[in-house]
């Protein structure tokens, strides 16, 4: 069993700089530059939905945070198995399936938020129990958790990616829809659905027809340790 109950043990024990630079060494273990976009547009989605759902500002600002440092863990994975054009053995699929607790020990190490902990180790946390890295369900992930999973969610489909080309915002909105109380807390997945602005968001910078150069937003209203 993957120990995951470090965060009761430092709550509120985080402070807030700026510091681009320090968010900058961090963005760059993630390594690859495609995952270091991803990373920025999860950031934006997630303070999207947590502003819709009436989060305060401070909550926002670490939920924006939490997306883009989301996928931190894989700066812990070999290369050999990141970049692997083949299907992944059972073995290394394993180890891929450790990145969120990865994210969490390094993001730990960092003194960030038990906020963005949590959302980070429970990224990939299905809403039926049926995620990793503990399948926990329902209300046993936090919000943080289920905001995150779904933020990266609609990225990763209206995204051109190494494996798979982007979705028109349209199929992708239909895909949430269809996966609402299986995968995705069905109360988020009406906002999202509902919301203009994760489309407009998309629109204009995400989707692979906006032409964007990945300048999404400035990085020094993260919160950082
Ligand atoms: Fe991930």
């Amino acid at each position: 069993m993957i120990n995951v109950t470090l965060f009761s043990s430092r709550a509120g024990n985080s402070l807030r700089i700026k510091s681009s630079e320090r968010l900058f060494n961090i963005l760059i273990m993630i390594r690859s530059p495609w995952r270091y976009y991803h990373c920025k547009r999860v950031g934006a989605y997630a303070s999207i939905i947590a502003n819709a759902i009436g989060m305060s500002k401070d909550q926002v600002r670490r939920m924006k945070t939490a997306g883009v440092v989301h996928d931190i863990g894989f700066s812990a994975i070999n290369d050999r198995i990141l970049d692997k054009k083949s299907s992944l053995t059972t073995e290394e699929y394993t180890y891929v399936k450790f990145h969120p607790v990865l994210g969490m020990r390094i993001l730990d190490c960092y003194n960030f938020p038990q906020e963005i902990i949590q959302a980070v180790v429970q990224h990939h946390e299905s809403f039926d129990g049926s995620g990793y890295p503990l399948g926990l369900k329902g209300s046993q992930i936090s919000v943080y958790g289920r905001i995150l999973f779904l933020a990266e969610a609609f990225d990763t489909m209206t995204s051109e990616t190494p494996y798979r080309h982007a979705s028109t915002i349209d199929a992708a909105m239909q895909s949430i829809k269809g996966m609402a109380g299986k995968t995705f807390d069905p109360d988020l997945v009406n906002v999202v659905l509902d919301s203009q602005e994760m489309s407009t968001f998309c629109l204009k910078k995400g989707h692979p027809t906006s032409g964007s150069t990945g300048q999404l937003f400035p990085t020094d209203d993260l919160y950082l340790p």
